[in-house]
């Protein structure tokens, strides 16, 4: 065996040269694997006595893609397209032997070769449009020569990777090895030398695209198939028209359109994005005072408090993560109708044809429902989710405090109330933490862990690794009332409330963010969670909220009542903005003296989003986030910010603070309002000309 570069060694088998990469953890692309492929094939089609070419990988998978720190960097020698260069246009037939995952550059790699096999377990996937980008070494133009148009379209702008049967039953891979995977590339190249098979480049291969030339209707057909999911997004167009050069193009002419494509990506504001939201997310895990070997306690099982709607939610993630879980509710009736709707939830799903009915019944068999406290006893991890009342809360962490086993995580979904005067209630607040899920709870994928003064590194760790394993996106915040998401929310919310009265109407302002990109707008989002939770905590509290309080008298409380501060046909949610609620908002505006007035949408953007921005300059200071990022990641996965624009905190800095600094304080001006005034952090950070995500 020779070492080629530090990365990739050649050997030889009898007449078959065997490449292999080795850059673990994942054998991602970096100029040392590029360079070791390049100058081993080479040597290998200089060698006399090989007649045919292996590549591999060694350890867990194959390529698993490109150095993405690599990205933005001028690029080194040798560029990863004249390594394709070589191995497709090898004299010597190339077989690539894929286990683990090959994914962007590296199923590129692999459609460079003239075959490929694979084991049973390996997947096949080009993900670059979720960095906001396309597959730019050749894979938009290869793809569909060997799987067709619409599968390559479907791979390419999803991003989803595809199992080894799929990848055989549409020709992406030749035949599936079982055993040992060299090996048995070794022998499929033996066959392919035996049957003196021909040396085949994808790039001539045109059966597969040949029935979607000259058919723009196809292409036409899938944009509409995938307009909603991919709104707002840059690459998945791209990718459309990357494989529309594909199929209608000679090759070089696809590559040169690919390339073009690539660039308008690659300096696109939505991929510089998504690619910094890449590394935001993977940095949320570190903690910088919780080293990542810090122990965690094992979950073996886990047990819910509460069986209503965010309870039931919660258990079906640990049941989805094959995690044995009980739910102890106060009464039975509450307790049946929380388990059944768990059941409905699932049956729902299965009817979708995304479970089967055994999956279900698997599923349903992992959560035990009881009116038995004392069946906590067992759990490793107990998260309560009853009313929102801190004496309730109390009285149940008292009770967990008593009879959860030593060692146990106690957490509260708590999502407003103080987390530490909770954990005051145990004689082992170092085991309590906040575990706050988002609702609907097994769908939302954030979760926002909430550490107590009293915390321990162990709570912590877990409650982190808990979070993982349960398939959410855990960030860790600290102690403060709505902790950082809904904190940053109620402050949107105020400015929304007052739009409205100056003279926009809800319709206006929410089309402004859906415009944006959110998923929906500040009014329709209080019609889906009901009115009358907010009017009942206003009630409570002695607070008024003009339009909104006037609106639940009338017994609109939302969707579910079918009219909020918008009306619904029966059966569909779309939000009809609605002339009586116009009338009421006038009615208010008018008694307060208010003169409404034409207000812009630019007006509304930077009225709901600063304050935003400001509130996280804040809680940055308070360090009830560890980073600006993690802020970023909250938004995103928790109030469906659009991720092409990164998060609050990034898309502030692409703003540019001074600028945001400038308009906050005109809106200062013009309202009289001391809420605009900037937070010092910001503040500081606008004259140092800095961001927040500047280190
Ligand atoms: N609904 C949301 O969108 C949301 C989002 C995040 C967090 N939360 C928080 O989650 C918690 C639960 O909220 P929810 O919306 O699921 O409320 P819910 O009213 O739907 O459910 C609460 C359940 O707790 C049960 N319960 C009350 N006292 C109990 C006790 N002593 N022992 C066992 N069970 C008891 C009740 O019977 C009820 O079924 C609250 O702290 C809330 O602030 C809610």
């Amino acid at each position: 065996m020779t070492a080629i570069t530090q990365f990739v060694d050649l050997a030889r088998r009898g007449r078959i040269a065997i490449l292999t990469v080795d850059n673990p953890p994942v054998n991602a692309l970096a100029q040392g694997v590029r360079q070791g492929l390049r100058d081993g094939m080479r040597q290998a089609i200089a060698d006399a006595q090989v007649q045919a070419i292996v590549i591999a990988c060694a350890g867990r998978t194959f390529i698993a893609g490109a150095d993405i720190p690599e990205f933005g960097k001028p690029p080194q020698e040798p560029s990863f397209h004249e390594v394709l260069g070589i191995i497709e246009g090898s004299p010597k037939p190339v077989v690539s032997a894929i286990h683990g995952t090959a994914l962007g550059g590296g199923l590129e790699v692999t459609l460079a070769c003239h075959y490929r096999v694979g084991n049973k377990g390996a997947r096949f996937g080009l993900p670059e449009v979720k960095l906001g980008l396309l597959p730019g070494a050749g894979g938009t133009q290869r793809l569909p020569r060997v799987v067709g148009a619409e599968k390559a379209l479907q791979m390419i702008v999803s991003g989803d990777p595809i199992g080894a049967d799929e990848a055989q039953k549409h020709g992406l891979i030749d035949e599936i090895v079982d055993g040992d995977l060299t090996a048995g590339a070794v022998a499929f190249a033996e066959k392919v030398l035996n049957e003196k098979r021909p040396l085949r480049k994808i790039r001539d291969l045109t059966d597969k695209i040949a029935p979607a030339r000259g058919k723009p209707e196809i292409f036409a057909a899938f944009r509409k198939s995938v307009a909603r999911q991919t709104r707002g997004f840059r690459a998945p167009e791209n990718c459309i028209k990357a494989v529309e050069a594909a199929v209608n193009l000679p090759f070089d002419e696809g590559i040169a359109r690919e390339r073009e494509l690539f660039g308008e990506l690659m300096n696109s504001p939505e991929s510089k994005a998504q690619r910094y939201f890449f590394f935001a997310e993977r940095e949320a895990a570190k903690i910088p005072d919780v080293p990542g070997d810090t122990p965690v306690k094992e979950i073996k099982k886990a047990a819910v408090i509460g069986a209503g709607t965010m309870g039931g939610g919660i258990a079906m993630n640990f049941a989805n993560a094959g995690i044995p879980v009980t739910v102890v509710e106060v009464a039975r009736e509450a307790l049946d109708r929380g388990i059944g709707i768990v059941r409905k939830n699932y049956e729902a799903t299965a009817q979708k044809g995304r479970l089967t009915q055994a999956d279900v019944e698997k599923r349903m068999g992992l959560i035990t429902p009881t009116t038995d406290f004392a069946a906590v006893k067992d759990a490793d991890i107990i998260i309560e989710a009853v009313f929102e009342e801190m004496p309730i809360k109390k009285e149940v962490f008292a009770k967990l405090d008593a009879l959860a086993k030593p060692g146990a995580v106690l957490a509260t979904n708590t999502s407003t109330l103080d987390v530490n005067e909770i954990a005051s209630a145990t004689k082992r607040p170092e085991s309590v933490i906040g575990t706050h899920f988002f609702s609907p709870a097994n769908v939302m994928r954030l979760l926002e862990n909430v550490r107590g003064a009293k915390t321990d590194k162990t709570t912590v760790a877990t409650a982190m690794a808990v979070g993982r394993k349960i398939a959410k996106v855990p960030v860790l915040v600290g102690v403060c009332y709505g902790f950082v998401g809904n904190r940053m929310l109620h402050q949107r919310g105020l400015q929304a409330e007052r739009l409205i009265l100056e003279g926009a109407l809800p319709h206006q302002v929410d089309r402004v963010l859906t415009d944006f990109g959110f998923p929906m707008g500040p009014f329709a989002m209080g019609d889906l969670a009901g009115l009358d939770v907010g009017w009942r905590i206003r009630k409570g509290r002695g607070v008024k909220s003009p339009v909104a309080d006037r609106i639940c008298e009338l017994g609109r409380f939302g969707q579910k009542t079918g009219s909020g501060y918008f009306r619904y046909e029966k059966g569909d949610r779309t939000p009809i903005p609605d002339p009586d609620v116009e009338k009421i908002i006038v009615d208010v505006a008018t008694s307060q003296g208010i003169t409404r007035r034409h207000v812009s949408d630019e007006e509304i953007l930077q009225r709901l989003l600063y304050p935003m921005v400001n509130e996280g300059a804040k809680i940055l200071e308070e360090k009830i986030a560890i980073r600006a990022s993690d802020i970023d990641v909250i938004w995103v996965y928790g109030y469906g910010w659009p991720v092409y624009r990164g998060g609050p905190m990034f898309w502030a800095d692409q703003i540019g603070l001074r600028a945001l600094r400038a308009t906050m304080l005109e809106l200062k001006k013009a309202s009289g309002d001391d809420s605009w005034t900037p937070a010092p952090l910001l503040a500081r950070l606008a004259d140092a000309g800095k961001g927040f995500l500047d280190k």
